[in-house]
């Protein structure tokens, strides 16, 4: 009977110890610390918050991972400052922002708040977000300070990437330095707002690709293949202006990530294989590499060379396999509107600099430009349903590529060419139509006239030259 209790009573133990340690907590309130070993987890077990040394490293940093899968770091808080020894402690300093301290006790990382915390209460929510908060008012949802304001190298559901407009604050994406470093690398990915809102991947200060501007429904020049997995945003309103995306439903787990070489990958959770499987990278290919053609020049990745002049240009150097800064795409004479019609060009990124204007629609697009003979160009602004508002460009087309079949991506772009270079294009109107091949017929009739004029003119010669 005595042997009965204690037996009891030691299961009893074992199993407060095992629910006290199993079920970590999700936040951190005022006067508590997390050390190095001890972890934030969330409520519904989405995510965790503590210390980890990346790849073969042994520097400690404070990081947020999937609970679920392989270790998968989503954050890093102190990506500059590693701790050397594993005696990192996360705290709250005295005015309650949060606090990583090393051995020496010194700050490594400090989140910053505007203003102080009289009762700090920091939570991991199942979004992968800590976000800090004052418990004093309770009804106070505000976060004083949230990690997804400060994105590492991972855009996850309901991160913003982009800006607030009224405070001029960014959020852009850096990849570690590599597995083993989490230091920001030369890469970041942003969103350019200096025209219609578009994504870049800048290295220092050069640009090395951009995607196409948000055309309503996606950045054009970004591939974008046909699922059930992520539903891609542009968020513009008063104060903000940025790209989000939410997963089709709860089932799917898909993130965003630059990696080390500066490359983009959709990453999407496969719970079968327990792998991350990627839908599609970018940049794409060759053609995605800034300006990789010159300008008024077209990037083909399935041509050989991949740089052609567009139709309407030729190369003034005529060497096709000239380099993008030798090779320049010059436009053919012509009669401007008179000799002149557009041409067609489906699935393009569109090139950079362009004027734009929302509510004018593809006809009245196209009138306009006709009107002015400076413009080489136009496309519509957004491709939702039958498509709407107006892109014109003014000057050299640069940075434009055509966009392979097999994905969602480009769209319809219409340039200006001399009336010649229509010809075989089916989409004119009878009375052009016309007008061109009456044109082509004098031209070709006078040419075959020429050619049998100077073939008898030949002959004649040949017998003179025997008769002597
Ligand atoms: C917030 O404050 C209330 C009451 O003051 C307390 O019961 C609760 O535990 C606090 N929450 C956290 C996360 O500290
Ligand atoms: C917080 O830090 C960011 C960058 O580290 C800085 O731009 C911003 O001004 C800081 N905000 C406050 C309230 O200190
Ligand atoms: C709060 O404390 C941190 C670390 O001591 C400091 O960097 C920060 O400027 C302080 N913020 C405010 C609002 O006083
Ligand atoms: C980055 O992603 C691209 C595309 O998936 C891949 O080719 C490249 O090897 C990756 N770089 C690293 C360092 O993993
Ligand atoms: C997930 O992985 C399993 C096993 O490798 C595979 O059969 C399945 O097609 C994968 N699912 C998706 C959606 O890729
Ligand atoms: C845009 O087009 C509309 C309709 O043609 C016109 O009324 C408006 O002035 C244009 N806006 C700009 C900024 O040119
Ligand atoms: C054509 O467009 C350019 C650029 O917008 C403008 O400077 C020029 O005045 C326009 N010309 C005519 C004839 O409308």
């Amino acid at each position: 009977m005595k042997c009965l209790a204690v037996f009891i009573f030691f299961r009893l133990l074992i199993l407060i110890f095992i629910i006290e340690f199993s079920f970590a907590a999700d936040s951190l309130s005022s006067g508590k610390f997390i050390t190095d070993g001890e972890t934030l987890v969330s409520s519904f077990q989405s995510f965790e918050l503590g210390f980890f040394s990346p790849g073969n490293s042994k520097n400690r940093y404070l990081g947020i991972w999937y609970k679920s899968s392989p270790r998968t770091l989503v954050w890093v808080a102190n990506r500059n400052n590693p701790i050397t020894e594993k005696n990192g402690v996360l705290t709250f300093s005295n005015n309650g922002s949060l606090l990583l301290l090393n051995q020496e006790k010194s700050a490594i990382w400090s989140s910053n708040s505007s203003r102080m915390l009289e009762n700090p209460v920091a939570q991991l929510l199942d979004s992968g977000n800590l976000v800090l908060r004052d418990n004093i008012s309770r009804s106070s949802e505000e976060y004083m300070w949230q990690s997804f304001d400060y994105p590492s190298d991972t855009l996850l559901p309901g991160m913003k990437l982009g800006w607030n407009l009224k405070t001029g604050f960014e959020r852009y994406l850096t990849p570690w330095r590599s597995a083993d470093d989490p230091t920001p690398g030369e890469f970041s990915l942003r969103l350019d707002i200096s025209a219609l809102p578009e994504l870049v991947i800048i290295s220092g200060s050069r640009k090395e690709t951009r995607s196409g501007p948000w055309n309503g429904q996606q950045f054009g020049g970004i591939p974008r293949v046909k699922n059930s997995i992520f539903i891609p945003k542009l968020e513009h309103t008063e104060d903000e202006l940025y790209f989000t995306f939410r997963p089709f439903n709860d089932e799917v787990i898909t993130r965003l990530l630059v990696n080390e070489s500066g490359t983009l990958q959709r990453l999407v959770w496969n719970e079968t294989s327990t792998e991350w499987r990627m839908l599609y990278s970018w940049p794409f290919d060759t053609c995605d590499s800034y300006a990789q053609c010159g300008a008024n020049d077209n990037c083909r990745i399935s041509k050989t060379p991949i740089c052609e002049c567009l139709t309407g240009f030729i190369s003034k150097s005529q060497d096709d396999w000239d380099s993008p800064e030798t090779r320049r795409c010059v436009r053919k004479p012509s009669d401007c509107p008179s000799g002149e019609g557009f041409l067609k060009l489906p699935k393009m990124k569109l090139p950079e600099n362009y004027w734009s204007n929302k509510s004018m629609n593809l006809k009245e697009c196209e009138a306009e430009c006709t009107k002015n003979c400076s413009c080489r160009a136009y496309a519509n602004s957004d491709v939702t349903g039958e498509g709407s508002g107006c892109l014109m460009w003014f000057g050299d087309l640069v940075d434009l590529r055509e966009c392979s079949e097999g994905y969602i991506w480009g769209q319809d772009f219409f340039i200006r060419v001399p009336a010649s270079e229509l010809v075989s294009v089916k989409h004119l109107n009878t009375k052009k139509r016309l007008k061109i091949i009456v044109a082509v017929s004098i031209i070709s009739s006078t040419f075959i006239l020429g050619l049998l004029l100077c073939i008898a003119w030949k002959k004649a010669k040949n017998k003179g030259n025997r008769l002597f």
